[in-house]
């Protein structure tokens, strides 16, 4: 299986942002045979067909249909998200203090800030620009370490290891050198390919810029950035790619805006993946009461980074269910529906991993801990449908370099295969 984890290394290296998470994501589905749609078209699908649609380049649904469509087998449904907390920056930058290049920036998402500092720095999002015949979009990554954050001297700041408050407009802009604010235009238009006559806009963010690698004494670990939530991207783009045929219809939602509360048209807070599916239902020659019925009978499994026990701080974690590195996949349950678990969800999905020889395990909050959340409940809510919440253990989640174990990313795409032709 070491296949698999060369191939999670090239996704996440090769996808520094959301817009290179959906593309990447699609090229692997094209190669796979799946045919790409487009949302403003008229769909005729035929039984057997694989097909993808993506919306604003950052988002995308993948499915597979059955040789047999019926509205009884319903949809088995894989759902992760194409961004990580991250900088965004604020163009054009000023190099009028101390004949440096700074650019700021915005904080997107739940990031750990001073894992920014003192590393280098990649850039990477996509440009768009006018042209007689409507919007050029390309997407570009500049994989230099051509930014740096520097944090100030410990001279400086004494009690910086006691803690220290980093203020997004005061202290994390970015260094880029010696340079101007043109000279980081003429860059940006030259890796998008942008003619000069015409300055395009940007979505462009700054990137943790050593890859992806496994480390560890006997590499069992992953070390990289955006390991929440590309593993899951991954693991289910490799599921939906591989699994064998099944009689209900396998979908992948690859959704945006998960780290900024998902309500955006590319976010699973959105009608997105409800529409998808009335369309596929639709397009096979189904009615609205068919459409009703299909999700009556579907199943979601909702993918997303889960915490890993840290050696270092036992006192965080419920010692009932504390997912261990290498433990495998890690089924999570709140109380408050923060995931959308059941004991009904949980043991079908559990069972299933017993019967195929897959590890599991369980993950619940400290009860007097507030819970993170993911995309599962937003989406069965959406969709009125069973589902659960997984993920892979990982240390360090939302750090600009996570952590995670081989063998559970290999248990997390099995378990997803295993999903999909249940
Ligand atoms: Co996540």
């Amino acid at each position: 299986m070491a296949e698999l984890i060369d191939d999670l290394l090239h996704y996440i290296n090769a996808s520094p942002t959301a817009f290179h998470a959906s593309a990447n994501a699609r090229q692997r589905l094209q190669a796979a045979g799946f045919a790409c749609l487009s949302e403003g078209e008229r769909w005729s699908l035929k039984a057997g067909g694989k097909y993808v649609v993506e919306r604003n380049g950052s988002a995308l649904i993948a499915f597979r249909l059955p040789a047999q469509w019926s509205a009884a087998a319903g949809f088995r449904l894989l759902t992760a998200h194409t961004d990580s907390p991250g900088l965004k920056v604020k163009l054009p930058g000023s190099s009028d203090a101390a004949n440096l290049l700074m650019v700021p920036v915005e904080v997107y998402g739940g990031a750990i800030l001073s894992t920014w500092l003192d590393r280098p720095l990649g850039l990477a999002g996509r440009a768009v620009w006018a042209t007689p015949s409507g919007l050029e979009v390309r997407l570009f990554n500049l994989d230099e370490p051509l930014a740096v954050i520097p944090n100030l001297a410990l001279h400086l700041n004494r009690d910086v290891n006691q803690g220290a408050a980093y203020n997004p407009r005061q202290h994390l802009s970015a260094c880029l050198g010696q340079a101007s604010p043109a000279d980081l235009r003429r860059r940006l238009d030259d890796a998008a390919g942008c003619p000069v006559e015409t300055p395009a806009r940007y979505d462009l963010f700054l990137y943790e810029q050593t890859p992806a690698q496994l480390s560890g004494l006997k590499r069992d670990l992953l070390s990289g950035p955006r390991l929440d939530n590309l593993t899951s991207c991954h693991a289910a783009i490799a599921a939906l790619v591989g699994a064998p045929a099944a009689v209900a219809a396998s979908v992948a939602f690859l959704a945006d805006h998960e780290e900024v509360g998902s309500v955006s048209a590319q976010g699973a807070n959105s009608a997105f993946l409800r529409d998808v599916l009335h369309r596929i239902v639709l397009a096979l020659g189904g009615d609205a009461e068919d459409c009703l019925r299909t999700l009556a009978g579907s199943r979601l499994l909702s993918m997303d980074s889960a915490h890993a026990v840290h050696p270092s701080y036992l006192d965080k974690y419920d010692s009932a269910a504390t997912p261990i590195i290498g433990g495998g996949v890690a089924i999570k349950t709140n109380v408050s529906q923060r995931y959308c678990t059941s004991a009904l969800s949980a043991e079908r999905f559990a069972a299933k991993c017993r019967q195929a020889g897959i590890p599991c395990q369980a993950f619940t909050n400290r009860s007097d801990m507030p819970c993170g959340s993911t995309i599962g409940p937003a989406c069965t809510a959406l969709l009125g449908m069973e589902g659960l919440d997984v993920g892979t253990p990982i240390l360090a989640m939302h750090s600009a370099r996570e952590t995670a174990g081989v063998q559970d990313h290999l248990a997390l795409a099995a378990a997803a295969t295993a999903f999909l032709i249940d």
